[in-house]
């Protein structure tokens, strides 16, 4: 086992790149180094997520563990143990060999939370492949879009989202094959022609499987995050991203071996990978996966049945459980729960009082992003929590509150959010997009696009975005996508789209069109487009409310002014307007 590396970017190279300026003083007190020596290495170094979450407890008395125990939208339940994992992940591994996946290669899932999204995950980084969880409630032109730019071999889905995407599958040559899960045949007749098979392919699988030797630089999953401008960008991870995962479970988590984990994210976000699988699983831990969606109810039910005693969520569900009120959970026995903890959104200090009225602890917030990979900021278990704060970077992590030239600002000023570099969780590409990704780092600082000030305790704050990306109940929405959706409709020739505020939500998103000639604005029309975008895109990504205007305030180049359209949205002021068009 190699326990003197550094977790610094293993190719010098990268580093430079990016102009990173003062790398060793960093390296040497990365903190991390702990969680490596944690972890067991592959012989020659080597390092696979698939063996350190699954396999590696299979040497040891967690072999007949639980890893998995599944609950289905209809009440069925299922339940796996780290040495069931380890076989069906070596079938899978095998079923995408036979197909001639090699290393490198694309298996996408657009699936629900079924048990086969987690042995298709795994299996296929045993089989070198990268993994891509695609979101289960997009529609075609989402998934399009990310099947076309990941140039991905295999897709694993479900007959009825297979139905939803049908239109779509021809043009996209490079998807060679189709695996349907039909699980307990809810869907009938569902093979279409030139469709594989889940349960025919893994019957015919050995469960033998010697893992593709991969190294902690190999590309491991990518998770498509949207940005201001053009389609949703591939955030390429590697294998080293297990360390810090692996270890914020620990320390952030709090994780510990006895421990039933819940984390209620969809595996189509990084939220639900990172930490619905990865860390989890790392740690030894056995975890509940929820195929249905939100329903309060349910939700404690979940808890008081399996025993949860750590738990995972968002502000939105959080807040939407606020909604019922605190006599709710207080009719359930939810004394398993040791410790909650919340990322995706700004979590409300009301919401951490609440917590502890409504289920006698307060939750703990925390921040990191699909291009960080793990978490880097948080209030941990072993210290205060500061309501409404996202608290401290993890140790060995450098966050920086910077103006536009790179240099920090004191405590006390917002200023963008921004990393140095080297973090073992850190992405690594926007797939096929370098120039994207070269510009997310700047004077040896990665731009997280968040504003956010550090107070003098050391505390984080988090202010707002510092782009027009929405977050709608945790999920990142790139106006852009939703509005090439909207000018597809054959009556909408322009449209910008907004972030307005929501007190469940935090921000829905609001579109406003206008019309070409020989269109009149109506209420009919406007239920039609938004008909029409939802098919198209996903309730969670298309516009909750769509208005019809005139004309679009552009600057003198075209672009569509979203600032302004919000301002005059929120009634704020409407700032310099100087590059506006005149009409
Ligand atoms: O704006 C921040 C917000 O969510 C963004 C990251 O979203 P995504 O890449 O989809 O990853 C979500 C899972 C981590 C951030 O740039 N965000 C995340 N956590 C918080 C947050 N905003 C405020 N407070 C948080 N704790």
């Amino acid at each position: 086992m190699e326990t003197s590396y550094s977790p610094i970017l293993k190719d010098p190279k990268s580093a430079s790149e990016h102009n990173l300026g003062e790398y060793s003083g960093f390296a040497a007190d990365f903190s991390l180094n702990s969680a490596e020596s944690e972890l067991d290495w592959l012989p020659n170094g080597g390092l696979n997520i698939a063996y350190e979450a699954i396999d590696r407890h299979c040497k040891t008395n967690r072999q007949y563990k639980k890893a998995l125990i599944w609950e289905g939208k209809a009440g069925e339940t299922e339940s796996y143990t780290f040495e069931d994992l380890r076989l069906l992940t070596n079938k899978f591994a095998n079923v995408l060999q036979n197909l001639g996946l090699s290393k490198g290669d694309r298996v996408f899932t657009f699936m629900e939370r079924l048990p086969e999204i987690y042995i298709t995950a795994f299996g296929t980084l045993k089989a070198g492949c990268i993994i891509g969880p695609l979101f289960s409630a997009f529609g075609p032109d989402p998934v399009k879009d990310r099947l076309e730019n990941s140039g991905a071999t295999v897709l694993v889905t479900q007959p009825e989202l297979r139905a939803r995407i049908a239109e779509i599958l021809p043009s996209l040559p490079e998807l060679k094959h189709i695996i349907v899960v039909n699980k307990f045949g809810r869907a009938e007749n569902p093979l279409v022609e030139n469709d594989l098979e889940w349960s025919d392919l893994m019957n015919l699988a050995s469960d033998e499987f010697n893992s593709i030797e991969t190294s902690r630089d190999d590309y491991s999953i990518m998770h498509y995050t949207s940005g201001t401008t053009g389609k949703p960008k591939g955030a390429v991870h590697r294998h080293n991203s297990v360390i810090q995962q692996y270890i914020t479970g620990k320390w952030v988590l709090d994780l510990r071996p006895d421990d039933v984990y819940w984390c209620t994210a969809d595996p189509g976000w990084v939220t639900g990978t990172s930490y619905g699988m990865v860390a989890p699983w790392t740690n030894g831990v056995t975890q509940i996966v929820y195929e249905g969606g939100f329903s309060a109810r349910k939700w404690y039910d979940i808890i008081q049945q399996y025993g949860v005693t750590v738990w995972y969520t968002a502000p939105t569900a959080i807040r939407m459980l606020m909604k019922q009120g605190a006599d709710l959970p207080k009719s359930y026995d939810l004394s398993s729960l040791r410790y909650t903890a919340s990322v995706g959104e700004p979590l409300n200090p009301e919401a951490v009082v609440w917590g502890i009225n409504a289920i006698g602890m307060p939750i703990h917030d925390n921040w990191w992003q699909t291009e960080t990979g793990a978490i880097m900021i948080a209030n941990y278990p072993s210290m205060d929590i500061r309501p409404g704060s996202m608290g401290k970077p993890l140790p060995g992590i450098n966050v920086g509150i910077i103006d536009e030239e790179g240099n920090e600002k004191p405590v006390g000023e917002g200023g963008n959010l921004a990393v140095q570099p080297g973090w073992p969780s850190m992405f690594q590409a926007y797939w096929q997009d370098s120039e994207r990704y070269d510009s997310r780092f700047k004077q040896g600082w990665y731009l997280t696009g968040d504003e956010a000030y550090k107070d003098e305790d050391g505390y984080y704050w988090f202010v707002g975005r510092s782009d027009d990306v929405i977050n709608t109940a945790g999920h990142l929405v790139g106006p852009f996508e939703v509005e090439s959706a909207l000018i597809e409709h054959p009556a909408v020739a322009e449209a910008g789209v907004i972030g307005k505020p929501d007190p469940i939500a935090m921000e829905v998103v609001k579109a406003f069109v206008s019309l070409k000639e020989g269109y009149e604005a109506s209420d009919s029309l406007r239920r039609d487009i938004t008909g029409f975008v939802r098919t198209k895109l996903a309730a969670a990504v298309a516009p909750r409310e769509i208005e019809i205007i005139d004309s679009l305030p552009k600057t003198r180049s075209g672009k569509i002014m979203r600032r302004l359209l919000k301002a005059r949205e929120l009634g704020l002021p409407e700032g310099d307007t100087s590059t506006l068009e005149e009409d």
